[in-house]
């Protein structure tokens, strides 16, 4: 069954039980006290007459006694007055109304009511006054009364608690449904759907009752936990995302690693047969006097030194050796480079400035493999202005947070900024700079290993690089190495 006929059934019960009892118990004190009254009249009557009949018979005499009393009544009246034997049988003219077992309790001289009912249901008082007179037989003043009035007074009674009965009923019930379908089924309703929805994993839209009872709190408590939810829900996404991420980076390391085995493998296999074509190259270079075939062995010799230089490359790439670090002086280290590079920089028309500190800054880092990072970094600088122009390269201290680790505290560090005027790095291709064998240069220009060396040396020095890029306006490589105690 439905809560609000639920309700309305409680109710209506309630309701009647309430009017019954109201109305027995009107009935019960309205009728004593009817009763009260007419019993008061009774005696009252029976006593007065008493005394006048008893005068009658004593003085006049027994005939002209029972003459009076029953000339006395008149048509229409409900009280009837009669002059009864006690010991006449039932049935006689003269006998009393009341049953024997009534009668025998009439004792004394004071008038005394009882009240019967018919075997018709029909309620009847009578009141008895015993007669003090000259006779041998027990004779008694009977006036009975019909309880007509007290019969009609609890029927009304019983209609009127009927009518009231129905009348709150139906109001109530009117109530309960109204009230009970605003407050209890249509709230009730919204809250299964919510649930329902929550059930099917959307925790959107929380629910407003407006209410500020317990559905209300219902609600609010509702709206609460989906809120939690969604959040534990997001919080899991994205660790989720993080461990893929994670493990794409993992399956990229380890494919890098096998990169880098077939890498050293075939640098290794290639390193002999390499140098001896580069010998033999020399040798004709050096023995034969023609132009041509010089030329042509110079040519060989050209070739081989850049496989040389790329097959060294891959050696560094794949050798998996940590830094000799010793306390290096960074600004010697970007003179130096810059020196190496200066030549480079002309042929482009490019001016490299340096910006360093007045004093040395001294850090253990290994000096060779900076000088290798620098080289890397400037080159690709200087190689990425197609016109003339200024390649920086700055030097300072600071304090800075390694990225991705979220509980990482900032540390002292070298700071070596190198800006180029150059054209920038596309967004698509700044996630792949690092990555090995990644070059946007034709074919034979560069072998995209420069960036990843770089990037693993910073690494061994527990250094990290960070780029800033501005398309058409320049790049800024930032490699940050950490002032290490030895
Ligand atoms: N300063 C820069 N400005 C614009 N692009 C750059 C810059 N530095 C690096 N890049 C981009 O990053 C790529 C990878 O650089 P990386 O040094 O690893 O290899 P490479 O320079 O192409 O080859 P290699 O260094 O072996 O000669 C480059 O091909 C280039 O597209
Ligand atoms: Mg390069």
């Amino acid at each position: 069954m439905r809560l609000a006929a639920k309700l309305v059934s409680v109710l209506v019960l309630g309701v009647i039980l309430i009017v019954a009892v109201e109305a027995y118990i009107s009935i019960e004190r309205d009728t004593t006290v009817l009763h009260d009254i007419m019993e008061d009249d009774a005696d009252q009557l029976g006593a007065t007459l008493k005394v006048l009949v008893e005068d009658i018979w004593n003085q006049i005499g027994q005939q002209r006694a029972w003459d009076v009393v029953e000339d006395g009544g008149h048509e229409g009246s409900v009280v009837d007055v009669r002059l009864v034997w006690l010991d006449a049988q039932r049935g006689d003219r003269d006998a009393p109304r009341a049953s024997a077992e009534t009668l025998r309790m009439i004792r004394g001289s004071d008038p005394k009511s009882v009240r019967e009912r018919d075997a018709a249901g029909h309620g009847f008082q009578f009141t008895y006054a015993l007669l003090d007179v000259d006779s041998e037989r027990p004779v008694a003043l009977e006036i009975s009364r019909p309880l007509d009035a007290s019969d009609s007074f609890r029927r009304k009674t019983i209609s009127r608690a009927w009518v009231v009965a129905i009348l709150l009923t139906i109001v109530s019930g009117i109530a309960v449904v109204v009230l009970g379908m605003a407050f209890i089924a249509r709230p009730l309703s919204r809250l299964v759907e919510k649930t329902r929805r929550v059930g099917t994993g959307d925790l959107s839209g929380p629910i407003d009752l407006k209410l500020h009872d317990e559905m209300g709190e219902l609600a609010t408590a509702l709206n609460e936990m989906c809120e939690h939810l969604a959040q534990v829900r997001e919080r899991l996404l994205a660790e989720t995302e993080a461990r893929l991420t994670a493990m794409e980076q993992l399956r990229h390391a380890d494919r890098l690693t096998t990169v880098g085995r077939l890498a050293a493998g075939m640098a290794h296999e290639l390193g002999t047969p390499l140098n001896v074509v580069s010998a033999r190259a020399d040798m004709i270079c050096e023995e034969t006097g023609q132009s041509s075939v010089e030329n042509s062995a110079q040519i060989v010799k050209n070739q081989i030194d850049k496989m040389t230089k790329i097959v060294r490359q891959l050696l560094d790439f794949a050798r998996q050796q940590g830094p000799h670090k010793s306390r290096q002086d960074l600004t010697v280290l970007i003179v130096q480079t810059v020196e190496v590079v200066a030549s480079l920089a002309k042929k482009q028309n490019v001016e490299i400035c340096t910006e360093c500190l007045e004093e040395p800054l001294f850090i253990e880092v290994d000096g060779g493999q900076i000088q290798q990072v620098l080289t890397n970094v400037i080159v690709n600088a200087i190689q990425s202005m197609q016109q003339a122009g200024t390649v920086r390269v700055r030097l300072q201290r600071t304090a800075a947070r390694p990225p991705d680790t979220a509980d990482a505290t900032t540390v002292s560090c070298a700071r070596i900024d190198v800006r180029d005027e150059g054209p920038g790095i596309s967004h698509q291709h700044l996630e792949q700079i690092f990555d090995p064998f990644f070059t946007t240069k034709d074919v034979g220009q560069g072998t995209g290993l420069g960036l990843s060396i770089a990037y693993g040396i910073v690494r061994d020095h527990e250094g990290w690089i960070e780029v800033e890029c501005e398309p058409g306006v320049g790049t800024c490589f930032s490699i940050f190495l950490p002032d290490t105690k030895p």
